[in-house]
């Protein structure tokens, strides 16, 4: 009896081989998780808790009353995200009491504003320094030494990803592309962008900002040079040169409670993002009607 189920016990074994050799094995992935630089869920804290009231300025008011008749009344929670960002201006971060009111002024669940605001890491949900600093790490940046940007920021601050300075005038973050890649390595410093950066152009960026904060004098939580009532306080004319028009040998800067800080964009001498060794192409003398036509007739 078992030699004549023999043959079919070796025919099963190795129809089950062949069945496994066709499974898809999937290997386990080793890599380190990443974790954001922000928690994604609220926790109550004395800075941050529903009692704290917030209500608009009236300044504001009249701004939201502008975004507002930009949609269609039935559709006015259309307007959440800058209404959001407005908050953020005003506050200096995303609290929950900015939400809630956000939440009332739009007539929509606060979870739906909750829903936009954590999904969207501009909007900062924990406070944040005078000088919020984003390094860009992604691939074209960290092609272009963004590490000797993000070491810059910590030997000089001394305090990593994620951190305020204990003065309250950094807050240190890691972001993903900030689509400026033709100006790598970069930083985005409250609303400004500064490019093509290195070790010790990122190191001057910051002690500039650093010695400007201290003459401008704003308090703690305000955000900017031109913080409210900050005695010399950066002022819109001094931010109108910014694009800039004093340029000496440390490059384009402005002044700013006397102190002279680095204009925002490239901190490499280029002006924009043109070919950073000059022009290769197209260097010689420009020809068409303009040299072909010596009789003025054109
Ligand atoms: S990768 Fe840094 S700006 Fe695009």
């Amino acid at each position: 009896m078992a030699s004549k189920l023999t043959p079919f016990a070796f025919r099963g074994t190795s129809w089950t081989l062949r069945q496994l050799q066709k499974t898809q094995w999937r290997s386990l992935s080793a890599t380190a998780v990443r974790r954001s630089d922000t928690l994604m869920v609220h926790r109550n804290t004395d800075v941050n808790n529903p009692s704290i009231p917030f209500k608009f300025t009236a300044q504001n008011e009249e701004l939201i009353k502008e975004i507002l008749s930009r949609y269609p009344s039935q559709y006015k929670k259309a307007a959440v995200m800058p209404i959001l960002d407005l908050g953020q201006r005003q506050h200096g971060f995303t609290s929950i009491s900015v939400m809630n009111e956000v939440a009332r002024l739009l007539e929509m669940p606060p979870m739906r504003v909750y829903e936009v605001a954590t999904f969207y890491t501009m909007y900062n949900r924990t406070p944040v320094g005078r000088f919020h600093v984003q390094v860009c790490t992604t691939t074209p940046c960290m092609l272009r030494d963004s590490d000797a940007v993000t070491k810059a920021c910590f030997d000089h601050l001394g305090i990593h990803y994620g951190q305020t300075t204990k003065d309250g005038i950094f807050t240190l973050t890691e972001v993903e592309c900030l689509g400026a890649c033709a100006n790598a390595p970069m930083v985005q410093i409250n609303d400004d962008y500064y490019e093509d950066l290195t070790y010790d152009t990122t190191v001057a960026l910051l002690k500039a900002l650093q010695y400007a904060a201290e003459a401008t004098g704003a308090k703690p939580g305000e955000v900017g040079l031109a913080g409210e009532g900050g005695k010399g306080a950066v002022t819109g004319e001094d931010r109108n040169v910014k694009s800039g028009s004093e340029i000496n040998e440390q490059g384009r800067q402005y002044n700013a409670g006397g102190v002279k800080v680095p204009t925002p964009g490239p901190l490499s001498g280029r002006k924009s993002c043109e070919p950073a060794r000059g022009l290769t192409t197209l260097t010689g003398e420009p020809w068409g009607n303009e040299t072909l036509r010596k009789d003025g007739a054109l």
